[in-house]
């Protein structure tokens, strides 16, 4: 009889040739527990062929990704990487005339709105364009949106405020039926978009790609293939941001960046 692990690499392996989605770099004990959790909810048995049926169901795709993908976020998560954010790198970008941000794996948009908020703050907004993407579609739905549960606020609050936040952070939203709708200048300056880290290369040259709480999920292999990816997409002395859980330590780039805080805040450095 198959192990459970031998059926999910299988279920990865048929899921890549079917629709090129690649999961089989990620890491794998917490993959092969989500992917589990799908495959018994959506009853699929062992059988390949019952794959292959559920597969072609409408928006099995994005259901996949829903569910499999890790979505959580907050705003201004890790407030303490947000007060170095404003302290160290953004006297670096307003000296651009143009600015260019990624935000990978963006979810629900909560990064890329705590960012817009710290440079409206900054007075650097009007000139910035972030590149929110993320692989999931129903993310990205809801970041377009930009409607977060009410009772999520108190902790964006706290954060924001503890981040060093100028203003009541209550003016950047209205309250509506247990939902809070952000500000819509706050995406003025965003492009949601979907991208794969995975199988698609970077579109353009960034002085700061902020992509936090993602490669944690990925493999060692794949974690280097996307930190080389980003390195190619960072201008000279731009910035790569990574979640505090997350390094560039063990990877080919590391000695092209310096450390700059005890944040995982990375400058690049000319050699
Ligand atoms: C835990 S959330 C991190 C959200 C935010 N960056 C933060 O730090 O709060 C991880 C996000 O990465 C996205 N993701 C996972 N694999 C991805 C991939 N191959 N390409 C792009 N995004 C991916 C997930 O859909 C999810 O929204």
């Amino acid at each position: 009889m198959r192990s459970q692990v031998q059926e999910i690499d299988r279920f990865l392996e048929e899921l890549y040739l079917k629709f090129g989605l690649d999961f089989r770099g990620y890491s794998k004990p917490s993959l092969y527990r989500r992917v589990s959790r799908f495959l018994s909810e959506n009853k699929l048995s062992s059988d390949p062929a019952a794959w292959i049926e559920v597969f072609e169901k409408d928006g099995f795709l994005d259901r996949f990704l829903q569910q499999v993908t890790v979505n959580y976020s907050e705003m201004f998560r890790d407030p303490k990487f947000y007060s170095a954010i404003t302290k160290d790198i953004i006297p670096y970008l307003a000296t651009f005339p143009s600015v260019r941000i990624w935000v990978p794996g963006c979810a629900a948009g909560e990064e890329a709105y705590s960012f817009a908020i710290m440079l409206k703050e900054a007075g650097i907004y009007h000139k910035c364009t972030i590149y929110a993407t993320d692989i999931d579609p129903h993310c990205l739905q809801m970041a377009r949106k930009a409607i977060y549960p009410l009772d999520m606020l108190r902790t964006y609050s706290r954060n924001y405020l503890l981040a060093g936040g100028k203003e009541d952070f209550s003016t950047y939203y209205t309250a509506n039926y247990g939902y809070a709708q952000f500000d819509k200048s706050l995406s003025e300056r965003i492009i949601f978009a979907s991208h794969n880290l995975v199988s698609e290369s970077a579109f353009n040259s960034f002085q700061l790609i902020s992509c936090r709480n993602v490669l944690i999920y990925f493999g060692r292999e794949l974690q280097e293939m996307v930190l080389d990816n980003f390195n190619r997409n960072i201008e000279g002395s731009g910035y790569l941001c990574l979640g505090s859980r997350e390094t560039i330590q063990f990877s080919g780039i590391k000695n092209q960046y310096k450390q700059i805080s005890d944040q995982k805040i990375y400058k690049k450095i000319y050699l």
